[in-house]
């Protein structure tokens, strides 16, 4: 049996910082407000003229710098992201140019659930033996689609990219994922204008559809509903238990919903990574940017196994749980 193992991870945040106290000036709303129903300090803000194959680009460099992999020899790269430079061609393409790759490459559309998605894919296609080392990159600029007029979005999400590198391996390394969709709750998270059900016009941009809209309530009761239960199925699937979980990864939407995972699920908070008070809601980068937060603070062992867990618009969610297997010099 080919097994597909994390070799290299990399990640890229804009300079940019966006604090609490920077929207205290854009719109009616305080740091304590923020910081207590969110957890979220600061966001970074993609530059001008900063798109997210540029910050893809720069994250999936340092991955396959990280896995020791000559470029030539990626099979495939996956994209994650909501938020493509322009509607085609895709953010994969535009990042796999910038990189110098030669390989297919491919943008998957799963909103905050991204990354979950195209780690399955990934580790499908190295398992069937139709690839043997493949990049996924979760990068998004939800600068772009948020309303800054809009004090129920605006304070929640930033911009960045995390990336990984699987390759072929005869140890397990990605143990099993599990994958869940619902369009029926799809007006629960949308930007309504710009794609092919509404083309932009100027009386739209005039009503900011352009823009993210949200039943953040409902979203947030969904999100707690749902991913204990999907988590739960990825390690029966895996044929781990909860017990077995060292490092709980979980999409960065909100501390509260995190917290509430944790409890769920009964993993004490000391195994939960949390980034958000850094970097908001990066949607599709937010959980390889976690991951690389833990790898680089020498938290991450090999041997160590990680349920990384996601939900987001569509309604989509996900769980996979990866066997750490990475030394941490390679
Ligand atoms: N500052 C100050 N007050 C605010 C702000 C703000 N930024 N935003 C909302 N409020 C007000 C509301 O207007 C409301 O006022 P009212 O009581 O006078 O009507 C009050 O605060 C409470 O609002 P709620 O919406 O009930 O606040 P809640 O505690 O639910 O927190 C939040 C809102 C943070 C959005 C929460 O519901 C949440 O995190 N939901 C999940 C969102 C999420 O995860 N989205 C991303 C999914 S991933 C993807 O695919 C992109």
């Amino acid at each position: 049996m080919t097994y597909a193992a994390i070799i290299g991870i990399g990640s890229y945040l804009p300079e940019r910082r966006l604090t609490n106290a920077d929207l205290e000036c854009m719109v009616d709303t305080s740091d304590e407000w923020i910081l207590s129903r969110t957890g979220i300090a600061e966001r970074r803000i993609a530059a001008e003229g900063e798109a997210t194959s540029d910050m893809a680009a720069r994250a999936g460099t340092v991955a396959i710098q990280d896995a020791g992999v000559e470029p030539g020899k990626v099979d495939l790269l996956i994209v994650a992201t909501s938020t493509p430079d322009m509607l085609m061609p895709s953010a994969a393409a535009l990042a796999q140019a910038k990189m110098g790759l030669t390989c297919p490459a491919m943008d998957i559309n799963a909103a905050c659930t991204g990354f979950i998605y195209a780690l399955q894919l990934a580790a499908s296609t190295i398992e069937s033996g139709r690839a043997r080392t493949v990049l996924v990159i979760g990068a998004d600029t939800l600068s772009s689609i948020v309303d800054f007029t809009d004090r129920t979005t605006c304070v929640l999400f930033g911009d960045g990219a995390g990336a990984v590198v699987l390759r072929a391996s005869k140890d397990p390394g990605v143990l099993g994922v599990h994958l869940g969709a619902d369009g029926t709750g799809a007006d629960m998270l949308m930007v309504p204008a710009g794609g092919s059900a509404a083309p932009l016009t100027p009386e739209r941009m005039a009503a900011r559809e352009q823009f993210m809209v949200m039943n953040g309530n409902e979203v947030f009761k969904f999100a707690v509903r749902r991913i204990p239960q999907v988590t739960k199925q990825a390690l029966r699937e895996s044929h781990l238990g909860v017990e077995d979980v060292d490092w709980l990864v979980p999409h960065q939407a909100n501390q509260r919903i995190i917290d509430t995972i944790a409890d769920r699920l009964g993993i004490s908070h000391d195994h939960v990574v949390s980034t958000i008070r850094d970097t908001g809601n990066t949607s599709s980068a937010s959980i390889p940017l976690a991951i690389d937060a833990l790898y680089t603070a020498g938290r991450l062992r090999p041997g160590q196994t990680l349920a990384l867990v996601g939900f987001g618009a569509g309604l989509t969610w996900g769980a996979a749980i990866v066997r750490w297997t990475k030394e941490e010099d390679v």
